[in-house]
């Protein structure tokens, strides 16, 4: 009994240390992902594994500092379900994340331009599209028509926090420290200090300046 328990004891204490080297070695192995992609690693880049990146070679995606990306579920139990994807597939798309901005198994998916500003925190499955991937015209989606797909850009101001499994689509801001709850699909503009919920969103409520 006593045996096991000891066992016990140094395989914890074995997983904690093997942590402290597993980690730095995560985030080196993401900024070498991210520059063999183009994209300049941030500073203090908080990560356990590899995000799935794609970028144009004329696009651009900029990380800010203080980023903290999470890819499986052993780094966020609230439940992700696939790696943190950033994407900019067409030439002139600009990415570009803020500094302190945390992304949990989301979707960040740019044609044109995605701005997410400082301190906005990204929930798990989230998806923020600032294209529609097909044209409304079946006549366009059967000949791929170029331009015929809409676009146009989305930003998430500060201190906005993107609930669970929201999808955010094209031409959409989102107003400072507002709050979009889980589920929600935001097709309009989100006014600052508003929680928004619903499909299609809609202000619920309105939050008090801190
Ligand atoms: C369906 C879609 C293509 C329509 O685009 P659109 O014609 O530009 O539509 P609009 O943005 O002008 O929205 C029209 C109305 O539908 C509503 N709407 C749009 N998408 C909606 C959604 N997913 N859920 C609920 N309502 C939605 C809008 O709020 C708007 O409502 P209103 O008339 O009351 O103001 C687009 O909304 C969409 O879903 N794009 C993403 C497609 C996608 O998932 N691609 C990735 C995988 S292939």
């Amino acid at each position: 009994m006593l045996f096991w328990k000891r066992l016990g004891g140094w395989c914890r204490s074995l997983y904690i240390i093997s942590g402290c080297v597993r980690r730095p070695w995560a985030a080196m192995m993401t900024r070498t992902y991210l520059s063999l992609h183009g994209v300049k690693a941030p500073k203090n880049l908080c990560t356990r594994s590899l995000p799935f990146c794609r970028r144009h070679p004329k696009a651009v995606i900029e990380l800010g500092n203080d980023l903290t990306i999470c890819n499986k579920l052993r780094e966020n139990a609230a439940g992700i379900s696939h790696r943190t994807v950033l994407v900019a597939n067409q030439p002139g798309a600009r990415l570009v994340v803020g500094n302190h901005v945390g992304i949990s198994g989301a979707v960040l998916f740019c044609s044109k331009e995605i701005i997410i500003e400082d301190y906005v925190n990204i929930g798990t499955g989230a998806r923020i599209y600032d294209t529609d991937f097909h044209a409304l015209s079946a006549k366009d989606r059967r000949r791929n028509t170029p331009g015929a797909v809409k676009a146009a850009p989305v930003r998430i101001c500060e201190d906005v926090w993107v609930g669970s499994n929201v999808i955010i689509l094209k031409g959409v801001t989102v107003g400072a420290r507002s709050i979009l709850a889980t589920g929600s699909v935001v097709t309009k503009d989100i006014p600052p200090d508003t929680v928004a919920a619903g499909v299609p969103a809609r202000p619920v409520r309105t939050l008090p300046r801190t």
